[in-house]
């Protein structure tokens, strides 16, 4: 029918990839916690960044959410594993709507998981600085609004 999930959606929401924490204290890690105001649901991301070259290593997430935010989250980790930290900025939540083929009903749900990998990046380099030195390229203006949104998701787990 029109309203099941595609079976991308299913796959992975099936057999999600990469569920999972990392120590929140670790240097290495970034963790971004976000909320979608509109529905409640809560997308925890963390990356472990190698900060020889800056790029992520590895990727977990936890998400409390739809189908669709859950499939974004586990298509997310593959995405980025092996990104430069600035790459993995750079990824809009159109890319992965395109390849789960999200309704736009469902459009939301992408987001979240940009913002999270958004948020993961900005925890990171608000523990280690001198990474976000040598990683400017650009992006970096548009990170301060991320902390809003993790301050939000912090208030709907609440
Ligand atoms: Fe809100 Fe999917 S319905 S994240």
């Amino acid at each position: 029918s029109k309203r099941s999930y595609h079976e991308k959606v299913l796959d992975h929401y099936n057999k999600p990839r990469n569920v999972g924490s990392m120590a929140k204290n670790d240097t290495d890690v970034g963790t971004g916690l976000v909320g979608a105001p509109a529905c409640g649901d809560v997308m925890k991301l963390q990356i472990r960044v190698d900060p020889n070259d800056n790029t992520i290593s590895d990727v977990k997430f936890k998400t409390f959410g739809c189908g669709s935010a859950i499939a974004s989250s586990s298509y997310l980790t593959e995405l980025v594993r092996g990104m430069t930290l600035e790459q993995a900025a750079r990824i809009k939540n159109t890319e992965i709507a395109k390849e789960l083929c999200l309704p736009p009903v469902k459009l939301h749900c992408s987001m979240l998981a940009e913002d999270a990998i958004k948020s993961a990046i900005s925890n990171y380099y608000t523990k280690n600085p001198k990474a976000k030195v040598t990683d400017l390229g650009g992006t970096g203006a548009s990170m301060p609004k991320i902390e809003v949104e993790t301050v939000t998701a912090s208030a709907a787990t609440a």
